[in-house]
């Protein structure tokens, strides 16, 4: 499973790419608003310091605007990869930014029969958002399996990417399930390497290793 993290914070996405772990991002309005920065420029700044995809979202509804504004992102680096809304005007758009060669992500994903047309339409990947179903008391994770099924049946290249990850155990169950990416908010990936069994026992071997008086480094 592919991870990206979820967010336009460059000094997040460079603590987490030193790590290697880190095989793309993805940002939307919200986060180029709460990052406080230009999207241009940010944007560039995210392109330059990781390899894999980082997603750019258009904010245009119609075709057209969408196109133009896709032109423009996509001359921001080579690994861009253009977010487009899950409307008609965004798959036409997906249908003839895939066509011309350019990634895609289409997001806003929320049934299995969006995903389907999307797949059609020659996403890149697919963004189905977990936690705003779990939100409205709908299991989001049943989604990407209705997806990952349909998908398989037709054997469509387009990969899934969990979406809305808001816990731990959402990306647990989107791995068991087989999404082939999960977009995941720093504070969750960060948290995916606790575990209080794994401190205690650190805790043990530091104290041990220190009475036998012995120093591996020099
Ligand atoms: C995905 O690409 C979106 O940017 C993101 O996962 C949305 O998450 P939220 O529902 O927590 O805002």
């Amino acid at each position: 499973m592919k991870f990206f993290v979820d967010t336009a914070d460059i000094g997040d996405i460079r603590e987490l790419n030193a790590t290697g772990l880190l095989d793309g991002v993805t940002t939307n309005p919200s986060l180029i608003l709460k990052s406080g920065r230009n999207i241009l420029e940010v944007t560039k700044e995210i392109c330059a310091e990781v390899d894999g995809p980082v997603s750019a979202e258009v904010a245009a509804s119609d075709y057209e605007t969408i196109m133009k504004e896709a032109a423009v992102l996509s001359k921001i680096a080579d690994n861009i990869c253009i977010k487009l809304p899950l409307t008609m005007d965004g798959l036409k758009a997906c249908k003839a930014l895939t066509s011309d060669g350019y990634k895609t992500n289409v997001t806003l994903c929320f049934s299995a029969n969006q995903a389907l047309l999307a797949a059609k339409a020659g996403a890149t990947f697919i963004s189905p958002f977990i936690g705003r179903l779990d939100d409205m008391a709908i299991n989001g994770m049943e989604l990407i399996g209705e997806i990952r099924t349909i998908y398989d049946n037709y054997g469509f290249s387009t990969e899934i990417l969990a979406a809305s990850i808001r816990t731990v155990n959402h990306v647990k169950e989107a791995a068991l399930i087989g999404a082939d990416v999960a977009t995941i908010p720093p504070s969750t990936l960060k948290a995916l390497v606790k575990h209080p069994l794994t401190d205690k026992g650190l805790e043990q071997f530091t104290a041990d290793w220190a009475k036998t008086g012995q120093n591996i480094a020099g």
